[in-house]
């Protein structure tokens, strides 16, 4: 699968976002080292501080799957601009694929791609629980 694929299956992902606060939707997709896409929406709250990004959402479901190896995930937003990961998804991302690719879309801008580990430099991981 191309990141140009993952791409556009992350904005079909977008499309179920539950955004009633922000307005802002966030889709991605995720492929694991099988092939298999497993797709994220942010799911917001009322109390604000229970949402969940459309990355943590696209991991979580597919380790609720059994699924732990991943390849890339492919992010994008509705407005069109990079949504660059918060803080906590990319301790999640680094989690589960360190180095994985994390591949960004800005529809006028092309794509941005980084590694997890490029995006949280020096990242507390199991290794540090000793
Ligand atoms: N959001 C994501 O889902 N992923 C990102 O990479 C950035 C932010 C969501 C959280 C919230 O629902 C909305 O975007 C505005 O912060």
């Amino acid at each position: 699968m191309t990141d140009i694929e993952l791409v556009e299956l992350a904005k079909k992902a977008m499309e179920n976002a539950y955004v009633p606060y922000s307005k802002f939707k966030v889709g991605a997709a995720l492929l694991d080292k099988n092939g298999d896409v497993h797709l994220g929406c942010n799911i917001e709250n009322a109390a604000y501080g229970a949402t969940n990004c459309a990355e943590r959402t696209a991991l979580f479901s597919a380790v609720a799957k059994g699924i732990k190896e991943f390849e890339k995930i492919a992010v994008v937003a509705s407005s069109g601009d990079y949504a660059s990961p918060c803080g906590i998804c990319r301790q999640v991302l680094f989690e589960f694929m360190p180095d994985g690719k994390v591949i960004l879309d800005s529809n006028e801008k092309g794509m941005k791609v980084f590694t997890a580990r490029e995006l949280l430099p020096f990242g507390f991981s199991s290794a540090d629980l000793k």
